[in-house]
């Protein structure tokens, strides 16, 4: 009997009505059995001073403890001016250091974005890619969520109702999950 994965979800957005973090509910509504997704909010995450990596605020060392817990991570971003917002890699970068304890390293994958362009955060997405590296993090290569023109995918009370997108969604879920359980059994 395979062991429960763990996931941890971050929607690198603040806003409250946020697509992003509407993207991050659905993936935790659209789970395969034996998978659970707790989100991870950055609100009151201060902005990142490498004086204090060592005596970093709590919130801080709550994001560190739950990024080590994490099987894997789930990661939805908006694109901000063509790259990931400052909210997201400022967090990644709390958690990246000091340097040689990066709770990020050797960490299972998943992303996925949503925004109003139609490109659907393709930009961010390959940015946040080229961060994973060197985190070493191994995220999944497909499928690619890119949910574009997100104002007509969700509904008022931000759920996710294209069912293209809930069908990608639901497979990238899955293929994390079963990602992290091959990734588990390396010798
Ligand atoms: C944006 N937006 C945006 N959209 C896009 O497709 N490509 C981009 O480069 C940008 N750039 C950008 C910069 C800044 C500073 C903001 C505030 C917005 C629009 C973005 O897709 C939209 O605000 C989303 O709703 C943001 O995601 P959340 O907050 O809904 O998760």
């Amino acid at each position: 009997m395979n062991a429960p994965i763990q996931l941890l979800g971050i929607a690198g957005s603040l806003r409250r009505q946020s697509y992003n973090r509407s993207a991050l509910r659905a993936a935790a509504e659209l789970l395969p059995e034996g998978a659970r997704l707790e989100a991870f909010d950055l609100d009151g995450i201060p902005c990142f001073n490498e004086d204090l990596e060592r005596t970093p605020p709590e919130k801080v060392l709550e994001l560190r403890r739950r990024v080590r817990a994490a099987d894997a991570i789930v990661i939805a971003t908006p694109e901000y001016n063509y790259s990931i917002p400052g909210v997201l890699k400022n967090a990644i970068d709390w958690a990246s250091r000091p340097y040689g304890e990066s709770a990020w390293a050797g960490k299972p994958a998943a992303i996925l974005g949503a925004s109003l362009g139609p490109q659907g955060t393709v930009r961010a997405q390959y940015h946040l890619r080229q961060v994973m590296v060197y985190l070493d993090m191994f995220p999944l290569n497909k499928p690619e969520v890119l949910i574009g023109g997100a104002s007509r995918k969700f509904d008022e009370q931000g759920r996710l109702t294209d069912e293209a997108t809930q069908k990608l969604v639901r497979q990238l879920m899955h293929d994390l999950v079963a990602w992290t359980r091959r990734l588990a059994v390396r010798t």
